[in-house]
């Protein structure tokens, strides 16, 4: 940015950086959502990176024998199956093209050198190397494992310089061949050799194949935005359920004067009522809209959200799961709901550069380490997991079942907060189907709370996804509500609640503030 460049050029450099030192959530082997903001032309585009599945693939896909749907386990992660065709270089590249001022072989230059000369293994990664050794990362991923691990089984030590040539060479095939050597040529071609040798019981023709890579498209999709007090609040729209459930959180939660409430036993109240009224929505209704019908303007709409809200007790938390709503729509009401497991991972960043264009991203390869196989220098995704395995419940079909195509729905939340049509914020984290309550949380925080933006990010994480308990940070600062909580009806459960929350506050003078959330590195 220094010589010249735009958000969207440090956004190539930034993911690909993360590619090498954050292998474990993010990469070219995965998909993202991102939304830039031109503040030239005060346009807002948002790009669906988002994996996707095999062209021929079925219903019955994550079926077994039995045709009965899997179980989720990390047999299931850690294979062939899991993988999606990635999305996150195809992003990138439409970026550069549409909003980026340096070469892009210049950009990937740097990366280049980045690989060949090393960069740290640090505590993150080591920490989720131990967690991936203990689920599924077995010898059998030799490349990962041969990259990661030491002959005696343990992991490299933090601190162990890593050289990557094999993503140098990556990049080098990149910026001779283009991104088609990756959509198809001889990246794939490496990539679909790796995907056999490393899962045996992998059944060719039935996973993604050359065709998959050949057709994958980033697509162009209207940026999902609500209205919340003054503010608009913008983000990313189906396959992502993101920034239809933080805009139905905050849509009912404008009926309550939560800058009066506070941080307080009856704001987290209302806060995960109305969470559980919007994790049900997002249950029955929320998939990707290219092939389920979606009712994407009624889930917003503000009437049907204060009706919503009006089920919301002041002093008596809902018995859950609580039901789906009937928003105003034709055709949404035929479907049956589901609650595909989502595991913390993933990654956030964002950029503002000097011309005032902004860049949200959500980025993300599913588990940590992704499927387990390593090609190229970068790990591949298990984003189909994201899919609901079971195709239908009481003969009724689920939203997010698998079709050949499809996108696994998602609930990554990249968001741009406005003023008066300016942007004043953006915002993200990581952390699976938790992601939706902490970017809800943080803007509360920061807009009805009037938090500094660190302290609001900090904040203890609370919430609850339309399951059995409302969930409390354990060491964070909304536990101390507990008791006051319970005497309003919630199962509290204290667990680990690992935000990693990223912010940029976009100041009327035109300085920023950043913040990054404590529980992260
Ligand atoms: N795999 C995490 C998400 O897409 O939300």
């Amino acid at each position: 940015m220094k010589k010249g460049g735009s958000a969207a050029d440090a956004t190539v450099v930034a993911q690909l950086v993360l590619t090498l030192v954050e292998p474990q959530s993010s990469g070219i082997g995965g998909g993202a959502f991102a939304l830039f903001w031109h503040n030239k032309t005060a346009q807002l585009d948002s790009y669906d990176g988002r994996e996707t599945a095999p062209l021929n693939a079925k219903e019955n896909y994550f079926f077994d024998d039995n045709n009965q749907p899997l179980k989720w386990d990390f047999d299931t992660v850690r294979a062939a199956k899991s993988v999606g065709v990635p999305g996150t270089l195809a992003l990138l590249k439409k970026m550069h093209q549409q909003y980026g001022k340096l070469p892009w072989n210049d950009l990937l230059d740097k990366v280049i050198k980045i690989a060949k000369s090393g960069y740290i293994l640090d505590k993150k990664i080591h920490r989720n190397l131990i967690f991936a050794q203990k689920n599924g990362l077995n010898p059998s991923f030799e490349t990962a494992y041969n990259f990661y691990f030491q002959k005696n089984g343990e992991p490299k030590p933090t601190g162990t310089v890593l050289k990557n040539p094999a993503f140098a060479q990556t990049l080098e095939t990149l910026k001779i061949d283009g991104i088609g050597a990756f959509y198809g040529g001889s990246i794939a071609k490496k990539i679909l050799k790796s995907i056999y040798k490393a899962d045996k019981q992998a059944k060719p023709g039935q996973e993604i194949n050359l065709k998959d890579f050949a057709s994958y498209q980033v697509k162009m999709r209207p940026a999902i935005c609500s209205v919340y007090r003054h503010y608009k609040i913008c983000g990313m729209g189906p396959p992502s359920s993101g920034a239809l459930t933080t805009g139905q959180i905050l849509g009912m939660l404008n009926n309550f004067n939560m800058q009066k409430i506070g941080f307080s036993a009856k704001g987290i109240h209302l806060f995960s009522e109305a969470s559980k009224l919007a994790y049900a929505d997002r249950a029955l209704y929320m998939a990707d809209s290219d092939f389920v019908d979606m009712p994407i303007q009624g889930l917003l709409d503000t009437h049907y959200l204060n009706k919503r809200a009006q089920l919301i007790k002041q002093k008596t938390a809902a018995k859950t799961p609580v039901s789906a709503g009937n928003p105003p729509a034709k055709n949404a009401h035929s479907l049956s709901p589901s609650w595909q497991k989502e595991r913390p991972s993933t990654s956030h960043f964002n950029v503002v550069d000097a011309d005032g264009n902004v860049v949200s991203i959500t980025t993300t390869i599913e588990q940590g380490f992704g499927s387990g196989i390593m090609v190229g220098g970068f790990m591949l995704n298990n984003e189909l997991t994201d899919f609901s395995f079971a195709a239908e419940t009481n003969g009724k079909k689920i939203a997010n079942r698998v079709e050949g195509g499809k996108r696994p729905r998602s609930s990554m939340s990249p968001s741009i907060v406005f003023a008066q049509n300016q942007p004043i914020l953006a915002i993200g984290s990581p952390g699976g189907s938790r992601i939706i309550g902490y970017v809800a949380k943080a803007i509360v925080a920061i807009l009805d709370w009037k938090m500094p933006l660190k302290q609001a990010l900090d904040l203890g994480n609370f919430g609850n996804r339309n399951s059995k308990t409302t969930e409390l940070e354990k060491g964070g600062n909304s536990a101390v509500f507990q008791n006051d909580l319970e005497k309003l009806g919630h199962n509290i459960k204290i667990t680990p609640m690992n935000s990693g929350l990223t912010a940029i506050k976009i100041n009327s003078d035109g300085t920023l503030k950043t913040a990054r959330d404590r529980r992260r590195e």
